[in-house]
């Protein structure tokens, strides 16, 4: 069903908020399941709709399925009979992960076809980078009709070099090489913490991967992988929503279950801002009771300022003492939620990938639509500290990367509540987890 978030504005978030598993890395971790041809157990999986999807989508293509306590996410997925190396549910084009299936396919039996990915628009998104490391390991890949083919009478390990350090393409390039003849180096590779949590997985089921969260990635190809057990890592870009959502509303709120080490960089811009800040081993503390200095912002790749947190810094920055600029070096065109916070009464303009922003003593609620998942999440905040009632449509984007997120803001004093509009194609998905 469609459905909209009502949120009134003005109250300072507080309490305690637990985050859950890593979007990116759960998004990847599953379709590595079929590596193993065997049972997995994964848990702290977060329960969004992405995850549903590919649960779906594994579901499909044979894998057994079974929840065993949605409170911890914990979840056993058998593989072993999964028995085909084409993903062509319809579903592979509803959200952007599904191209995992190619790298995974691929390392497996050396073959696989699969719908091309969805996703967010948020740019180009090329999948170029994949397609050079799958054919660096012998692979001759085609696209015909929106679909993906790639096979190889066998994979060979090979020096890749990654023009950008693009996520989806070092873990897709991992998944392939893992049981590839050989050595394959990935240089050049995103350091991500979710690309270090995909290794750590593929190590646990038996791959020999060295220098995840480095530039260098070097894969020893192994004969054969195995289930295994697995707890995902904390989801950064959530555990950075929310501290951001603290600091906006003027609250007082401990961000538990988070590596503080993971959230450098979002931290040290919110100290330069004028937040308080606590980092225990486990938590960070976000406090606050005034207006942001204004700050320049510039999206990099990790440990550099993230990209997925660019729209809700910027809703924060639309309140600020002064000019702030974001620059969008990762996506092209990820400044399309900026017209809603205009609607807002957001003083914001954006010249190519450059965003400045002149604040505004107050934004005031209306009726927004979310353009992707983190814009989703930045106009949530960006209803939290608004006057008066802000209502946000196409919320379906933010549930495909936000466990809960209204039940959490709730229990933190937010104003905020779910209503029906219409219904829509999602109520075709079976409600695994
Ligand atoms: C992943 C994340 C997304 C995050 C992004 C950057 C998932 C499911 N999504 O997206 O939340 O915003 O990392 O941290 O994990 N590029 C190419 N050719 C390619 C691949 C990428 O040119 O083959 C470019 C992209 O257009 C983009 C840049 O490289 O400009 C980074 O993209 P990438 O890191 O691959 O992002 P995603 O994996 O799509």
């Amino acid at each position: 069903m469609n459905e909209k978030f009502v949120i009134t504005g003005g109250k300072p978030l507080s309490g305690t908020v637990s985050i859950s598993g890593a979007k990116n890395a759960a998004v990847a971790i599953l379709p590595a399941t079929i590596l193993a041809k065997g049972v997995c157990t994964i848990e702290n999986l977060p329960q969004i709709s992405d995850v549903r999807l590919l649960l779906n989508i594994l579901k499909e293509l044979g894998a057994k399925i079974e929840v065993i306590d949605t409170a911890s996410g914990s979840i056993r997925i058998d593989t072993s009979e999964v028995n085909t190396c084409h993903a062509t549910s319809q579903l592979m084009t509803r959200l952007r992960a599904s191209y995992y299936f190619v790298g995974a396919f691929l390392g497996l039996c050396n073959e696989a076809e699969a719908l091309l990915p969805g996703g967010c628009a948020i740019g180009k998104r090329p999948i170029d980078l994949h397609i050079k490391g799958f054919e660096a390991l012998g692979a001759k890949v085609e696209i015909e009709n929106a679909s993906l083919f790639a096979s190889a009478k066998e994979l060979n390990g090979a020096d890749i070099y990654l023009d950008q350090a693009s996520v989806g393409a070092t873990i897709n390039i991992m998944f392939a090489a893992c049981m590839a003849n050989g050595r394959t180096t990935i240089t050049n590779a995103a350091k991500e913490p979710h690309v270090v949590d995909v290794a750590n997985f593929l190590n646990r089921m038996g791959a020999n991967i060295r220098g995840a969260g480095t530039d260098t990635i070097r894969i020893r190809g192994v004969k054969k992988m195995h289930g295994c057990s697995y707890s995902v890592i904390p989801d950064q870009i959530e555990a950075g929503t929310f501290m951001l959502a603290a600091a906006a509303t003027k609250g007082d709120v401990i961000v538990q279950n988070l590596i503080p080490v993971h959230m450098e960089a979002l931290t040290t811009k919110l100290i330069e801002m004028g937040v308080g800040i606590v980092r225990g081993d486990d938590y960070i503390r976000v406090f606050n009771d005034r207006r942001p200095k204004a700050v320049n912002i510039k999206t990099l790749v990790y440990p550099g300022y993230p990209t997925d947190l660019q729209q809700p810094a910027c809703v924060f920055l639309s309140i600020a003492e002064g000019t702030s600029t974001i620059l969008e070096t990762i996506f092209e065109s990820r400044f399309k939620y900026v017209e809603e916070l205009r609607k807002m009464g957001a003083n914001i303009t954006v010249t190519d990938r450059l965003a400045t922003i002149k604040g505004v003593p107050q934004l005031k609620g209306t009726s927004v639509r979310a353009t992707d998942l983190r814009a989703g999440a930045a106009l949530i905040i960006a209803g939290l500290m608004a006057e008066g009632e802000t209502q946000i449509y196409d919320i379906g984007y933010i549930d495909r990367g936000y466990d809960h997120i209204e039940d959490k803001l709730l229990a933190l004093g937010a104003d905020i509540r779910r209503t029906k509009v219409e219904d829509n194609e999602d109520d075709h998905l079976e409600y695994i987890y």
